[in-house]
């Protein structure tokens, strides 16, 4: 079974590819993604903004089995914020807009800052989540979810991965995300975590 995952991210392609190996199910890029309208991710749930991805991209490739993700960051202090916007947090609040420096650095600073009154570490209990969508020809065919918990750092630690990885601290590991080889955080993410859980859904599937 071949699966067509609707990213552009070659890291995220790895890893899905990985996992499903174990499967006996390959993953391949959607062939001809960067040219396809992106949809407009404006459901009010990660689940949404994943079925609006997969149906939409399915319907211009017909036939083919297409699955999307949508991910963000809740922290508890902040009532689950910055959540389904993590990826614009920065630019919603007006952060920090002209100062050319990159997103996912905007985005860590204006996160510090809003937890700056918020001391205590079991205050700054936070959670990546992951949600999976699974199309054909438009229909949504399976869904799946992943979670990972975690506590946001004072400070930015680590050099990999990208997004709010320098402050999320893994405790049982006392690393952050970014500290994590590949292998380490695939095993251990929403993203894994939600991947894992489609796979053995795959053989419900209508032929
Ligand atoms: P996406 O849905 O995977 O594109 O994720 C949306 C946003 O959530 C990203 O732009 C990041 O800010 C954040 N995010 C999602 N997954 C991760 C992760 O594994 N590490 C760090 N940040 C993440």
């Amino acid at each position: 079974m071949i699966l067509y995952a609707a990213t552009t991210s070659p890291g995220k392609l790895s890893e899905f590819t990985a996992s499903a190996s174990t499967f006996g199910v390959q993953v391949l890029a959607l062939p001809g993604l960067a040219d396809m309208p992106e949809p407009v991710e404006d459901a009010p749930t990660y689940i949404g903004n994943a079925e609006k991805k997969a149906a939409a991209y399915s319907l211009l490739a017909p036939g083919l089995l297409v699955f999307a993700d949508d991910s963000g960051l809740e922290v508890d202090a902040l009532n689950g914020e910055p959540g389904i916007y993590s990826a614009r947090f920065a630019d919603m609040a007006g952060y920090d807009l002209h100062s050319g420096r990159n997103n996912d650095d905007r985005n860590n600073d204006l996160l510090l800052d809003r937890l700056r009154s918020t001391s205590a570490w079991a205050e700054r209990s936070a959670h990546f989540v992951c949600a999976i969508a699974l199309a054909r020809d438009g229909q949504i065919l399976l869904r799946s979810n992943g979670a990972v918990h975690g506590e946001i750092r004072y400070t930015a630690r680590g050099t990999d991965g990208f997004g709010y990885d320098p402050l999320f601290f893994l405790p049982s590991l006392q690393s952050t995300m970014a500290e994590l080889s590949r292998e380490q955080k695939w095993l251990l993410s929403h993203r894994g975590r939600a991947f894992r859980a489609l796979l053995p859904q795959l053989h419900t599937l209508p032929l």
